[in-house]
């Protein structure tokens, strides 16, 4: 059975006093739960929110990104070894904000996504289509060879650490929402591109999250939908009462 999960992505928002103000309101709301609950806050963060959350068992602290090198002459990055060595075993890799303004690319993405794994950490893997790419219908394109490009000269076993994230990028911060219908149909063509390559069998324990303004008046709806497995939150993962929302519509 695939595990449903429910991840927040920070983003760049909140300082230290901050962070432990929404650890502290999230730690007052968490109930047990089918669902997986992470948490990305800034590198700064990281250590002391996993600190503040080590006596929760359910929601774990994760990176939003990661250098590919294990160490060297990187100036400001960060390597797997360091988030590992404070607690941190779960990275986001390719959301759209890294492709867009940092210019990584499926190939650069392919060997973060081997970093990581090499040093038996878990990865969020993101993509997904341009506005323009959807309305010319090309988006199974987009998104199929993002997924191929970055993840396919894996092995099968590898699977087990990995987790895809679909974000169209017009959703993303947009307030606009794909349709649960839109988002089960490309979560739908996502597991038959692995299945292609990997076979069913893969493919069905391949947890795909949907990303891009889930809100707690849609998420139930959207984790309804057979493929969709639960969700990468930004924005309304910066209230608890939201995130907690969206985490118990499962
Ligand atoms: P959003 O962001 O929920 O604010 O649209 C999602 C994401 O970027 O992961």
């Amino acid at each position: 059975m695939r595990k449903h999960i429910v991840a927040g992505n920070w983003k760049m928002n909140n300082d230290l006093a901050e962070t432990e103000t929404l650890i502290t309101a999230l730690k007052s709301k968490t109930k047990t739960t089918d669902a997986e609950v992470m948490i990305a806050p800034a590198f700064t963060n990281l250590w002391q929110a996993y600190q503040t959350l080590k006596d929760n068992d359910v929601i774990e602290v994760i990176a939003q990104n990661m250098h590919a090198a294990t160490n060297g002459a990187y100036t400001g990055e960060i390597s797997a070894d360091m988030l590992k060595s404070i607690g941190v075993n779960t990275v986001i890799l390719g959301h759209s904000e890294r492709r867009e303004y940092f210019k990584e690319t499926d190939a650069s993405l392919a060997k973060k996504v081997d970093a990581a794994l090499a040093k038996d950490m878990r990865v969020i893997f993101c993509f997904g289509e341009e506005l323009a790419d959807r309305k010319s219908g090309n988006e199974e394109n987009i998104v199929g060879s993002q997924i191929k490009n970055a993840l396919f000269h894996l092995d099968a076993s590898a699977f087990k650490n990995i987790v895809l994230a679909y974000e169209p990028v017009w959703a993303i911060g947009t307030g606009e929402t794909a349709s649960p219908e839109q988002a089960q149909d490309m979560h739908a063509f996502i597991r038959k591109t692995l299945a292609d390559q990997y076979g069913y069998e893969i493919a069905n324990e391949v947890s795909i999250l949907y990303g891009g303004s889930v809100k707690p008046a849609n998420a139930k709806e959207i984790f309804g939908k057979p493929d969709v497995d639960g969700g990468l939150i930004g924005g309304a993962s910066l209230k608890a009462e939201d995130f907690f929302a969206i985490v118990n519509a499962f």
